[in-house]
């Protein structure tokens, strides 16, 4: 397959003024991240998700910059195109702007990932100012914030009265004029999702948020439906993998069971000469 074009902040802001929908996934690894850099997505989030996808907490909290690296270098190197981003993990940027500074370089520096992502409203603008100072593209992301989820009282839709609307709509603002290059709004009204969207300079990409942001984002465990756990309202299922992975094991297990695996085409064969040496040596 043709190389891509490589996707760049300039090209993202284009998209967003002529009005193109933006196109953006989660991946965790490079056979995954591969499909989408081919097919074109054109933003891949190596997302703190992984905590409950790939290793199966009930939340994102456990997740350090210790497993987001690896998985983040395995997605940027399926996928020289796309726009990559690091998911920065709980703990790796809420404690002191050095600690965000550091934790942002070390993903630029050990994974080489085009830009990191963080959680929360205006108490981390002064957040997002050091590390894009730093010369590090950074995205927020506001609503459901998952590394929040205990204090916003569960996993659910942020924004549905006038104070929490307004105060989504002023991080946002917030968010952009401290440096962000692009918001990820995450399960709130869709008519908040538009207002936020109308009002923004930069690119919002929403989950949850509606149809009417730059770009969509959806976890890709569930849209391809392999994640077992909670689904949510805004998830779109494009297909049953579970079943499939299932379906194809159970026959694995079958055919080894009834020695229909493997077959005479799957083993290595051995002049019969040698056999015939080998046995004769062996008696
Ligand atoms: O970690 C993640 O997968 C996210 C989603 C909201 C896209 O942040």
């Amino acid at each position: 397959m043709a190389q891509r074009t490589k996707v760049t902040i300039p090209y993202l802001r284009e998209k967003k003024a002529q009005g193109k929908p933006i196109t953006m996934l989660t991946a965790y690894d490079f056979p995954i991240a591969n499909i989408e850099e081919e097919i074109g997505i054109d933003m891949i989030l190596c997302g703190d998700s992984l905590g409950m996808t790939v290793y199966g907490f009930s939340g994102t909290t456990p997740v350090t910059m210790e497993l987001m690296i690896p998985h983040s270098a395995a997605v940027k190197r399926a996928a020289p195109s796309s726009f990559v981003i690091g998911d920065m993990p709980f703990m790796s940027y809420q404690v002191s702007n050095e600690m965000a500074v550091l934790n942002a370089g070390r993903f630029l520096q050990e994974s080489g990932v085009d830009g990191v992502k963080l959680e929360g409203g205006e108490e981390m603008a002064e957040r997002i100012r050091a590390i894009s100072r730093a010369g590090i593209s950074v995205m927020g992301h506001i609503g459901l914030t998952p590394q929040s989820v205990s204090a916003l009282g569960g996993f659910k839709a942020q924004g549905k009265d006038v104070t929490g609307a307004l105060k989504l709509i002023n991080d946002a603002r917030i968010l952009e004029e401290s440096g962000a290059f692009s918001l990820l709004l995450e399960a709130i009204p869709s008519e908040i999702g538009r207002i936020i969207t109308e009002r923004a300079g930069i690119p919002t990409i929403g989950i949850g948020a509606g149809p009417h942001t730059d770009g969509q984002v959806l976890v890709v465990h569930d849209a391809l439906g392999f994640f077992k756990g909670h689904k949510a309202k805004f998830v779109k299922q494009y297909c049953n993998l579970n079943d499939i992975i299932r379906n194809a094991l159970q026959e694995y297990r079958k055919d080894v069971e009834n020695r229909d695996y493997p077959a005479e085409e799957h083993g290595y064969g051995i002049d019969p000469a040698v056999l015939e040496e080998i046995k004769c040596k062996l008696k």
